[in-house]
């Protein structure tokens, strides 16, 4: 019951962004204290019966339940207060190598409606965390990967910011009905960032753009997601409980700016990305 009400306050203006876990806690902890209430207005009733000594004795063993209540909720206060004043972050992947493209586009209208749902945002292009690579692939030179081509280079800066990151929004073109060779690589030169398990449990979506109507989006998407799924992530699609369940992604077709669904769609993933990231932290 409360978790539906938290879906309702969530929805519903300014109220939309407070930490559902710990509304959930207060909202237990308020039923909690109302039922103790309850069980302490019972025992009045039964003061003399054999029962009652035996409620009573209980109530001894254990410490008052309202001075528990009261310190939960400062100290859950605190935690909300901490919370709200570090935003949380979702990070968009480029897997173009036209930096102002129609992916890029895209995931920019992804990351516009996050942040107007609170979320701070930023935007990574995989050629440029490519670009000072000797070799912009990965032959496997070590197993486990030992980090030689990553460490002091563009990545150890990206894979830093995934760490941070709450949230991830992966976009390619279609190239011959999947992703780019560039984004790709990039994600196979990030067989450190699964050994040291830095992306499990973080929330991501995928965006797809293709030049014609069907050219392989959704086989595009697929991809991105299979790649997040080996990362342990948890994939979400571009539907929200304010609009509809959605499909597997974004797909639009270029010109992205005049595909009006595409735009819709990345919104909506903005918003679902922020609502499914404030749920896991
Ligand atoms: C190597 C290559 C392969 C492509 N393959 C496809 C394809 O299979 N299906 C499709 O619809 N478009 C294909 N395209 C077109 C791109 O997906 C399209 O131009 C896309 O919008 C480019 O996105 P960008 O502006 O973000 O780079 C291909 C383009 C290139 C360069």
């Amino acid at each position: 019951m409360s978790e539906v009400r938290v879906e309702h306050r969530m929805s519903s203006g300014t109220t939309r962004q407070l930490a559902p876990a710990v509304i959930i806690r207060l909202d237990r902890m308020i039923q909690e204290k109302r039922q103790s209430g309850r069980n302490d207005k019972s025992s009045v009733g039964a003061e003399h019966t054999g029962m009652a000594h035996r409620q009573s004795k209980k109530a001894e063993d254990k410490p008052p339940r309202y001075k528990k209540t009261e310190c939960s909720l400062v100290l859950d206060f605190s935690i909300f207060l901490v919370w709200r004043l570090t935003a949380m972050l979702i990070l968009a992947i480029n897997g173009s190598p036209d930096k102002s493209g129609n992916t890029a586009f895209l995931l920019s209208r992804v990351l516009e409606e996050a942040k107007a749902n609170g979320a701070k945002v930023d935007m990574v292009h995989v050629v440029d965390a490519l670009e000072d690579q000797d070799k912009p692939y990965c032959d496997a030179c070590s197993s486990p990967c030992n980090r030689s081509c990553i460490d002091g280079t563009n990545l150890e800066q990206v894979f830093n910011l995934l760490e941070k990151a709450d949230g991830l929004v992966l976009g390619s073109p279609v190239y011959f009905g999947t992703v780019s060779a560039q984004m790709k690589a990039f994600w196979d030169k990030s067989r450190c960032v699964r050994t040291e398990k830095i992306l499990i449990g973080k929330v991501g979506g995928a965006v797809s753009v293709g030049a014609s109507r069907f050219g392989g989006q959704e086989t595009t998407v697929r991809t991105l997601h299979d790649i997040m799924l080996i990362q342990g992530m948890n994939v979400i699609g571009d539907g929200s409980a304010g609009f509809d369940a959605g499909h597997q992604g974004v797909c639009g077709q270029k010109p992205a700016d005049e595909d009006k669904e595409a735009i819709k769609r990345a919104k909506i993933m903005g918003t679902r990305i922020v609502e499914e990231a404030a749920k896991s932290r």
